[in-house]
């Protein structure tokens, strides 16, 4: 299992329940690496993109614990032994978990991989991704050369956890 995220410099991933910023080519990335697979995210996540819809070209799978909740296009579980249960449907591989900072910290230890944007600047945020570099059990992979956008700099890495 995957999991895809952005940080700043602080391993913050969002403030009032948006991004911090949005950067063309890393949405460009986190398009075509997910596009053709399988999504999961938290409710707030899925009310963060346009109009509240899911991705287009993916199997969305949103978490909630209201069993009234439904969306068009997506799948909805109410816990993670629900979750779980749905994933089996899929080859691991193929899925990746989006957020938002709820699910991440769900699913972190479930995952093998991170595709993690590491933007170079510290943002005003209320929600974090766990700091990979201080967890003995990820090691970083693969960084790219360093990008930008404006006066933004940032990185595309890869952690593993070995497990
Ligand atoms: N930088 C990035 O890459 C990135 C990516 C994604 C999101 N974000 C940001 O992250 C922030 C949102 O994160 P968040 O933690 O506040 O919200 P979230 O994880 O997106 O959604 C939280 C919701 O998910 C549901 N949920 C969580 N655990 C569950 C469980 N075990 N069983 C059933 N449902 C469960 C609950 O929905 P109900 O309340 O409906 O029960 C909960 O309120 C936003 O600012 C967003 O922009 C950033």
């Amino acid at each position: 299992m995957n999991l895809i995220v952005a940080v700043d410099r602080n391993w913050a991933i969002g403030k009032d329940n948006k991004l911090l910023v949005s950067i063309p080519d890393d949405m460009k990335f986190f398009r075509e690496t997910t596009s053709g697979k399988v999504v999961v995210m938290g409710r707030k996540t899925l009310e963060s993109f346009p109009n509240g819809k899911p991705l287009k070209n993916r199997v969305n799978i949103v978490l909630t614990r209201d069993n009234n909740y439904q969306v068009k296009d997506a799948i909805v579980v109410h816990s993670k032994e629900e979750l779980n249960a749905e994933l089996t449907k899929y080859n691991n591989d193929d899925i990746f978990i989006i957020g938002g900072e709820s699910i991440y910290r769900m699913m972190l230890d479930e995952c093998d991989r991170a595709f993690v944007t590491y933007v170079d600047y510290a943002y005003d945020a209320d929600t974090y991704f766990p700091n990979l570099d201080d967890n003995s059990k990820w090691k970083l992979a693969e960084e790219s050369e360093e990008q930008t956008y404006y006066d933004i700099e940032f990185y595309f890495r890869t952690y593993t956890q070995a497990r």
